[in-house]
C-alpha cells in the first residue's frame, strides 16, 4: 500500500463569516495568539511525516505566501540581536516543502480539491479544511493515518455536532455506531434537522485515495451551486469504502469570529508563556 506523503490544504473560499476583515487579510492568516490559523494544520501535517503541502490559494492571499516563505532581511536582523526567537523564525519558512495551486474560481470545496490532482499524482493524500482545528494527542492526522495504514480505505474525520449545527455540515448515514472507524453508507450535505442521517459531521481532515480524483471529474455542481466534496464521496462510494473516524481532540471552528475566540484563549491557556496570565484574567472578569 502506498503511504501518505502529500497534504492539500483548502485555503482558497472567500471568507464571508470574517467580513469585514477577511476583506483584505486571508481568513487563514488571522492570529490564534502569534500564529496565523493556517500554520496549525502545516505543523500538524509535518509532525505526522507529511512530506510536501499544496495549499489551495486565491487573489488576494499573498500573506500566506509571505508567512512560510524566507525572510532573510527580518533574520539577520534576529541574528545581529542574539534573538531568542531566531530558531523559531527560522523553523517556519522551512517546515515544509510547499507548493501553491491558485483557484482562479472558488467553485466549491470539492473542485478546490481537484486543483490539487497534477501536484498529488496517483497517490493517497490528506486533505485539511483549516479553519477546522482540531487539538490533541495524538493528533488527528496520526488517528487517521493510523486507520488508514490498517485498511487502506479513504476516512474522514467526524465529530458529534449539536442538532442546530447539522445543517452547516456533511453528515454522514452510517449502518450501525459500534466498531470504528465507522463504515459510511452515504453522506448529506447541509441537511435539514429533521433529515439528517445522525450527529456525526464531517470536519476533517479527509484521507483519500486517487480515484477521489476522477470522480470530482464529474461531479455536478450541488447544495448552493458549488462542486461540493460529499457529493463526489457518495460518488466514490459506489466504487470504494469510505471509513469515518471520530477522533479524539478539542474542534474549534476557526471560520467564524467566536470560534477562532474561543481556540485563542484554548491555546494561551496551554501556552506556558500566557498560562499564568490569561487565567487570572479569566477568573477575575465580571459578567
Ligand atoms: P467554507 O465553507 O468555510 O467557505 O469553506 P469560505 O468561503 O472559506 O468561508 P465562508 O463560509 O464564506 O465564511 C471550507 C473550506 O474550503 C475552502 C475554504 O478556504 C475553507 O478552508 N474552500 C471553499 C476553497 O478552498 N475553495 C472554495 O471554492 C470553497
Amino acid at each position: 500500500m502506498q503511504y501518505v506523503r502529500t497534504a492539500v490544504i483548502a485555503a482558497a473560499g472567500h471568507g464571508t463569516r470574517f467580513l469585514p476583515i477577511a476583506k483584505a487579510v486571508p481568513k487563514e492568516m488571522l492570529p490564534l495568539v502569534n500564529k496565523p490559523v493556517i500554520h496549525y494544520a502545516v505543523e500538524q501535517a509535518c509532525n505526522a511525516g507529511i512530506e510536501r503541502i499544496v495549499i489551495i490559494t486565491s487573489r488576494g492571499k499573498q500573506a500566506t505566501e509571505d508567512y512560510f516563505d524566507l525572510n532573510p532581511d527580518l533574520e539577520s536582523v534576529l541574528a545581529q540581536r542574539e534573538h531568542p526567537y531566531l530558531e523559531e523564525f527560522k523553523s517556519i519558512s522551512r517546515m515544509a516543502d510547499i507548493i501553491y495551486v491558485r483557484q482562479s474560481e472558488q467553485l466549491g470545496l470539492g473542485h478546490a480539491v481537484l486543483q490539487a490532482k497534477k501536484v498529488v499524482g496517483n497517490e493517497p493524500f490528506i486533505v485539511y479544511l483549516p479553519d477546522e482545528l482540531i487539538l490533541g494527542d495524538p493528533s488527528v492526522t496520526d488517528q487517521l493515518l493510523t486507520s488508514f495504514k490498517e485498511t487502506g480505505s479513504s476516512v474522514v474525520g467526524v465529530a458529534h455536532v449539536n442538532k442546530s449545527d447539522l445543517p452547516r455540515f456533511g453528515i454522514i448515514d452510517i449502518e450501525k455506531a459500534d466498531a470504528i472507524p465507522y463504515s459510511i453508507n452515504k453522506v448529506i450535505e447541509k441537511p435539514s434537522i429533521t433529515d439528517a442521517p445522525s450527529n456525526f459531521a464531517i470536519t476533517g481532515p479527509y484521507i483519500f485515495v486517487p480515484e477521489i480524483f476522477s470522480v470530482l471529474q464529474s461531479t455536478k455542481p450541488g447544495s448552493g451551486g458549488e462542486i461540493q466534496l460529499t457529493d463526489a464521496m457518495n460518488l466514490l462510494l459506489k466504487e470504494k469504502k469510505i471509513l469515518a473516524y471520530p477522533y479524539t481532540g478539542d474542534r474549534f471552528d476557526c471560520g467564524n469570529p467566536i470560534g477562532l475566540l474561543k481556540a485563542a484563549v484554548h491555546i494561551a491557556l496551554h501556552e506556558p508563556k500566557y498560562a499564568d496570565e490569561i487565567k487570572s484574567w479569566l477568573q477575575n472578569l465580571k459578567i
